[in-house]
């Protein structure tokens, strides 16, 4: 009776749910049917984890403890008033059955991934805290009674990271698996080499880490993307593959290693340049490497290869390994006597079957191996035929993707233009933009069957979707990496598992203010916030505050709105509007980008006449284009110390600030990384306005300027450098 009371008093003092402990669960479930009563979670609760199940009961015990103030046993028996981990036979792969009933939770499937799948939407279920640290020290928890039926759209809903052209070492590539397990994805594609660096130990060739992992001044590869001067890279031992590779399994992940080839292939033949092409006319490719495609002619080349994926096959368990295949420039092949010979020899029309023969090698020594080929859709561009057990990686369009399917290819999605999470969330954002700009909502909206329409192609060759991030721009900020993928992963995640009529992106939204956001945070994931949406009707500054678990902080002075902001309720009547600047918080940690009202313009700029001149070579029309606020500027090579670009302006401007910009608007790649800035005032004096940061500068003038310069104090790091037009405020 005592104890009884004393739990009545505790409901009491407990926070009041204000949604069904079974609400909000993302990916959406097939089937969530409410039962009657609750289950009572307080100290004495147990796991039944039998044979088999002993990870997943130890998962699912070590989570639940990080929430509350008692201890949970793990036993190969059920108790009453425990949580039963059970396999059953007659239950699709990987799907799953969660009852809560009043005496006990039951969570039934028939192989251990989906059990594990039935723990991700239990934990959903509790207070978000699960994902945390432990410190929240419950003494008891009340589940609703309901019965979750669930199985995946798709077998395969993927996560792709390159490790290449930025470096996240085992601890970060931990983390993300552990993100993509909370939502019940299952393919990791680790894009282990590319151009800008080789990132796999082969102990056969120690030198492909030792020199193929790192860039710099002094390195085989050259700095990238603003890096800088500082020696950069890293690579994983075989020791490092060999844990994520375990730690991925035993949440049932599956790694796909992949190896770009025969493109992409810059830090392979910056340690054997013997690999690549005998000519000497260098290339350079749309990214702007050069030299990175192998020889395909020459025979050493497929002894190399042989021996690394050999040991590639030999770390990786999985039932592809991906060999890239991806853009490849054919300069090389058409200029290379070896290959020119090799195409005669076999009759080929041109580069692109020089491609498809490379990729039949590189199928052949796969299959030496015991594995099956997985390649991006370039792989498909002729007719050649490989084995029927080759995988397509769709990515350049949902043409492309139908073309894998009509050629009977099992096929993943990850369209650029829906998958790739290296491109902006918005106009304003970091990233890419030549796949568009990828919201939320556009990454929810791919719908694979899209690819199937027109087509008789069996729908069962889309295997399944995979979000990919690239990684030229992820150097900096700290942690966009995070950013980039979250949200939107939660959306991919949701379109590889959900089915296509549970999916509503109103709905999705809330489920994500409502709770998942929450999770997200105590997961520890520096997830995107969205800024609010501002107007301004001629009085009043119109805030749409999105949910009541952001809130919107503001500044009138144009500044960042910082965690000390006031907080704004939602309308402001000004005649300043274009003086303030708004962002949502969530947290303590998070902010969105600061934003001002969408419908007025928010600054005033000044375009006076202005003349830019270079002491180093770049093109007239360039020169003239940059007199412009929106002109842009390529050098003409490399930028080295004493370089200087001067606007110099017909009369002395009366401003308030000066913005100085680099790198492609697009992206910000091509930054000038190594400058000051300096301007020469009416009276003749040069002050000098400060050091570029990120290849920008923002200074405020202490008298009207003749003469902005900006003067280079070291090489770039690429083969062009990008000025923008200077933004003078009023
Ligand atoms: C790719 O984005 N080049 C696969
Ligand atoms: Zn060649």
């Amino acid at each position: 009776m005592r104890k009884i009371l004393f739990s009545l008093l505790m409901l009491a003092a407990a926070p009041v749910l204000s949604a069904q402990t079974y609400c909000n669960l993302l990916p959406e479930p097939v089937s969530v049917a409410p039962g009657h009563g609750v289950f009572v979670m307080e100290d004495g609760l147990s796991i039944c984890a039998p044979d088999g199940l002993e990870f997943e009961g130890g998962y699912l015990r070590e989570r639940l403890e990080s929430v509350f103030a008692f201890e949970i046993e793990v036993a190969d028996v059920p108790y009453y008033n425990g949580i039963e981990l059970r396999l059953i036979d007659g239950m699709d792969p990987e799907s799953y059955r969660l009852e809560v009933g009043e005496d006990r939770v039951q969570i039934l499937a028939p192989d251990a991934a989906g059990i594990f799948y039935g723990i991700q939407t239990l934990l959903q279920m509790m207070p978000a805290q699960v994902y945390g640290d432990g410190c929240m020290e419950l003494t008891r928890f009340v589940l609703d009674a309901v019965t979750v039926d669930d199985a995946p759209r798709y077998g395969y809903r993927g996560a792709m990271l390159d490790v290449s052209r930025t470096f996240f070492d085992v601890e970060h590539v931990l983390r993300l698996i552990d993100w993509m397990a909370y939502h019940k994805l299952n393919r990791f594609h680790w894009h282990l080499a590319d151009d800008n660096g080789w990132r796999i130990e082969i102990r056969r060739y120690p030198d492909l880490t030792r020199k193929g992992a790192w860039r710099g001044d002094d390195e085989v590869s050259p700095a990238a993307y603003g890096q800088g001067h500082g020696r950069y890279g890293g690579y994983y031992t075989q020791k490092d593959i060999r844990r994520v590779v375990k730690y991925a399994a035993e949440r049932h992940i599956e790694i796909i290693p992949e190896i770009d080839l025969p493109g992409h292939s810059r830090s392979l033949v910056g340690v054997f340049p013997e690999m690549a092409c005998d000519m000497d006319v260098p290339y350079i490719t749309a990214n702007g490497e050069t030299d990175n495609v192998l020889c395909v002619a020459r025979k050493e080349n497929y002894i190399i290869l042989d021996n690394i994926f050999r040991e590639i096959a030999v770390l990786f368990p999985s039932e592809y390994i991906h060999i890239g295949g991806d853009e490849v420039d054919h300069t090389s092949w058409n200029n290379c006597p070896h290959c020119r010979a090799m195409m005669k020899e076999y009759g080929l029309e041109g580069p692109e079957n020089l491609h498809s023969l490379f990729v039949y090698r590189m199928e052949d020594i796969l299959h030496r191996h015991g594995r099956k080929m997985a390649g991006w859709d370039e792989i498909i561009n002729t007719d050649a035929r490989y084995d029927s057990t080759a995988r397509v990686y769709a990515w350049r369009s949902v043409e492309s993707g139908r073309a894998a399917v009509e050629k009977g290819y099992s096929t993943v999605v990850q369209i650029g233009e829906y998958c790739y999470l290296d491109m902006k969330q918005s106009p304003a954002e970091r990233g890419h933009s030549w796949a568009g700009i990828v919201p939320l909502s556009k990454t929810y909206s791919l719908e694979p069957d899209e690819i199937l329409v027109g087509s008789p192609a069996d729908s069962a060759l889309i295997v399944g979707v995979q979000a990919g991030l690239w990684a030229e721009l992820m150097a900096w900020p700290p942690r966009l990496m995070e950013y980039q993928y979250f949200p939107r992963l939660c959306a991919l995640a949701e379109v590889g598992w959900s089915s296509k009529t549970d999916r509503d992106f109103e709905d999705f939204e809330q489920r994500l203010y409502n709770k998942h956001f929450s999770r997200l945070y105590n997961m520890g994931i520096a997830f995107r916030v969205a800024p609010p949406e501002v107007a301004f009707d001629g009085q009043v500054l119109d805030v749409r505050v999105p949910h009541p678990s952001v809130v919107v902080r503001y500044t009138m002075d144009r500044t960042a709105p910082v965690a000390s902001s006031p907080v704004c309720r939602g309308e402001i009547v000004t005649d300043r509007p274009e003086d303030f600047r708004f962002a949502a918080f969530f947290g303590e940690s998070l902010s969105s980008i600061s934003v001002g009202a969408s419908n007025i313009s928010l600054y005033d700029y000044l375009e006076p006449s202005t003349v830019v001149k270079a002491n180093f070579p770049m093109s007239d029309k360039y020169l003239e284009s940059l007199a412009s606020r929106d002109g842009v500027g390529l050098s003409d090579r490399t930028l080295r110390a004493g370089d200087t670009l001067a606007y110099v302006f017909d009369s002395p401007v009366d401003c308030s600030r000066i913005t100085f910009t680099s790198g492609a608007p697009s992206s910000g790649m091509f930054y000038v990384t190594d400058a000051y800035v300096e301007y020469v005032t009416d009276a003749g004096e040069t002050l000098n306005a400060g050091v570029l940061y990120h290849g920008e500068l923002t200074f405020r003038p202490e008298a009207p300027v003749r003469e902005v310069r900006v003067v280079m104090t070291d090489s770039n790091d690429a083969y062009t450098a990008v000025f923008r037009g200077l933004m003078i405020e009023k």
